[in-house]
């Protein structure tokens, strides 16, 4: 072969690459059939995985997450013999956790009281989850990403507008009935954006710019430009790959063009970081990106790959509605675990792996000879809450395994994967994700500076004035605090949960901002600050018979997330005060119970991280081959999709794998181990 031939034959190869991977973005299938249709109808219409030669088989689902969850309900409901080994000794959901009062344990002060440590959010785009929510009858109302005006909307009384979903076929799916008296409540933007030393309302940021941005150094247009704006003009011309713009909103370019244009996307961008990307292609300043990056949250975004931030820009912004589940994201995988009682077995930590692949060459490690009859799987593990029990093996025909490949990395599996499949365990990105949560009597930033007022009198008369003139200050007029020795901190709570080694901690920080900030007046929504809490978000909802609430006064991604990783717990509570109340005025501190919960997932010990996020040319180095069968064991889970950090992703994958192992043999046989998920 020539160099020309092979460098044209190379050029072919990463186009049929692209193509490939464009398909499997926009779910088209086999016949260009919409695949979502598919998903949708086997998980929510039906719940049946159709015909199959090959029923009742034993089938081994590693992982009791969401995926695992699903995909064992769904072949068990097929007639299948399901155990689900799930390495958490005391619980199901993987990463859908919310911090809430057990039998065993209570967070916060509040037995009421409850939050996300994972999950918090579903947009509206994304039918599975939606329609899985409210098919087993849990219920969903509208998490505000952005602060909204409560006395608008329709109320809590209006039933919620069904799912729907339209497909690139031109066909509309919808579950569920029409609403048509349903009304969002009208968006605000309350809430803080805080850089530089600079502090701004959201909606002020929107309408003015220029003085956050002038702390960012910005010059000429760039300084009247909302950073959203920057990012968004810069996304435009990639957006034209795929869509034209007909009477100011984008519309899809035909079905082949518009396959051909994502492929094209990819093909053109997947090397790029979405800092390289805004740097060398769009031709923002440094400065720009910065503070794209620190009130977009994407510094801590900006050295990964450009199509997980271009992607996510659709999933997270403030057009986009949201849903949360009433009493926490935890009710989906227990609802799911409802059906499935008997067959996930808690505390089994899978750490060997071993297959027999006979549609593989037999290597220096042969082609693995598993079971009683030498085929099939079998998964060794261990038990997590009893370090004497003798490891034990589970045999099957079929498995599949639903853990993080992070997690995975940790498993002997034999024989080796294939080649992309082991450099996809070894190389998959994983991101830090970090969230701090304070539990606080009141809910402070619902507040006027009317309820402020009252509130602090309530606490000592005077008080709200001490705060005014400066906590420093031998202010007048004097107050008398119910409990002087114990300070501010936790004032207005009655037997506050505020530590000694907390009120320490305390006092040997430097505070940092007044003592009052102007009321935030917030109901949903979140702040955005340079400081290390860098994303506050408050609660969407009051929890009924409560008078707090718990605020999420960190979540951080990357590199931010890692700051928080070194601290111990009650540095971390302290140091999110502390920041909260930087960008709130100090006098939070009365309402503090002294309880939070945190969660680190890089720490986790069954997640190895927050979710597979690649870095660039990791999609198209080895996405193809991530959810590729090795004989008899399928993969699935979040990571498997390219909606990376989404339940969506996770369900989708679910039903892709449940349908491949309901029609596969038992036995698997050169040729016969796959068969496309068409419907
Ligand atoms: P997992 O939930 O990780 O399930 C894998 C299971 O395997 C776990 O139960 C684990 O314990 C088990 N396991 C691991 N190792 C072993 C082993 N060796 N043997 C046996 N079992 C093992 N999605 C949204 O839709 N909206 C959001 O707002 C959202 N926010 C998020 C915020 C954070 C901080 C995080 C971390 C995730 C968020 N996600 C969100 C993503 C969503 O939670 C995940 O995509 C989804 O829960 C993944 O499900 P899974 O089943 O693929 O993986
Ligand atoms: N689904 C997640 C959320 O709602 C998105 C996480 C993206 N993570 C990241 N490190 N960029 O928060």
């Amino acid at each position: 072969m020539t160099d020309i031939s092979r460098e044209n034959s190379a050029i072919r190869e990463r186009w049929q690459t692209c193509l490939r991977l464009a398909r499997e973005l926009l779910l088209v299938g086999p016949d260009d059939k919409d695949l979502k249709l598919g998903y949708l109808h086997t998980l929510i219409d039906t719940g049946d995985l159709g015909p199959t030669r090959h029923p009742r088989k034993k089938i081994l689902v590693i992982g009791a997450g969401v995926t695992g969850l699903v995909a064992g309900r769904l072949l068990k409901d097929a007639g299948h013999d399901v155990t689900v080994l799930e390495a958490n000794a005391g619980r199901v959901g993987g990463r859908i956790k919310t911090f809430r009062a057990t039998k065993h344990h209570q967070p916060f002060a509040d037995p009421a009281q409850y939050a996300e440590a994972g999950a918090m959010r579903l947009p509206d785009f994304h039918p599975l989850v939606l329609a899985l929510v409210d098919k087993l009858g849990l219920g969903r109302r509208q998490f505000y990403n952005v602060d909204v005006d409560p006395s608008t909307g329709s109320g809590p009384d209006v039933p919620v507008p069904p799912v729907t979903y339209t497909s690139f076929t031109g066909r509309t799916w919808t579950h569920g009935d029409d609403s048509p008296d349903f009304r969002e409540p009208d968006k605000r933007g309350n809430a803080w954006i805080r850089a530089n030393r600079v502090q701004v309302r959201r909606a002020d940021y929107t309408a003015g710019p220029e003085r956050i941005n002038e702390g960012f150094h910005l010059t000429d247009d760039e300084v009247r430009s909302p950073v959203v704006k920057m990012v968004d003009d810069a996304l435009e011309s990639v957006r034209d790959y795929y869509s034209d713009v007909v009477d100011g909103t984008r519309v899809n370019k035909p079905f082949d063009e518009w396959v051909e244009g994502w492929a094209r996307v990819i093909r053109d961008f997947d090397g790029y970081s979405m800092g390289g990307f805004l740097r060398d292609h769009a031709g923002l300043s440094d400065e720009a990106i910065e503070a794209v990056g620190t009130l977009e949250n994407m510094s801590s975004r900006l050295h990964l790959s450009f199509f997980h931030s271009f992607l996510s820009r659709s999933d997270i912004n403030s057009t986009v509605r949201y849903w949360e589940i009433p009493g926490g994201s935890w009710r989906l995988p227990h609802a799911l675990h409802q059906g499935l009682r008997d067959e996930v077995r808690l505390g089994h930590r899978m750490i060997r792996l071993e297959y027999h692949d006979p549609s593989r060459d037999a290597g220096p490690e042969g082609t693995g000879a598993v079971g009683p009859d030498g085929r099939g799987v079998a998964v060794q593990t261990v038990a997590e809450d009893d370090p004497q029990a003798p490891p034990r093996l589970w045999t099957a025909d079929l498995a599949i395994v639903t853990v993080p490949f992070s997690a995975l990395r940790f498993v002997e599996i034999v024989p080796s994967m294939s080649y992309k499949k082991r450099r996809a365990v070894i190389e998959t990105h994983y991101d830090q994700a970090t969230k701090v949560l304070l539990e606080f009597s009141h809910r402070w930033w619902e507040f006027t500076e009317d309820d402020w007022r009252g509130e602090l009198e309530n606490i000592a008369p005077g008080l709200h004035a001490y705060y005014r003139l400066g906590a420093d200050a031998d202010a007048e007029p004097r107050i008398t605090l119910p409990e002087p020795e114990a300070g501010l901190l936790g004032a207005a709570v009655k037997d506050s949960g505020v530590t000694e080694e907390m009120r320490r901690l305390d006092r040997t920080m430097p505070l940092r901002g007044p003592a009052v900030r102007p009321a935030t007046h917030c109901f949903g929504g979140g702040s955005a600050a340079d400081n290390p809490n860098r994303f506050m978000y408050y609660p969407s909802h009051r929890v009924e018979g409560s008078t707090g609430g718990v605020v999420l006064a960190s979540y951080c991604w990357s590199d931010d997330a890692a700051r928080w990783d070194s601290l111990r717990d009650a540095e971390r509570y302290v140091y999110a005060l502390r920041n909260l109340q930087a960008v709130h005025g100090r006098r939070v501190e009365v309402f503090f119970t002294g309880r939070g919960a945190t969660q680190s997932w890089a720490r986790d010990p069954y997640a190895f991280g927050e979710a597979a996020l690649y870095t660039a040319h990791q999609m198209t180095s080895f996405h193809l081959d991530v959810s590729r069968p090795e004989g008899p064991v399928h993969f699935a889970g979040e990571h498997t999709s390219l909606k990376h950090a989404w339940i969506e992703g996770a369900l989708e994958s679910a039903v892709r794998a449940a349908v491949a192992v309901h029609r596969a043999p038992p036995v698997t046989t050169p040729g016969q181990d796959r068969e496309e998920y068409s419907s």
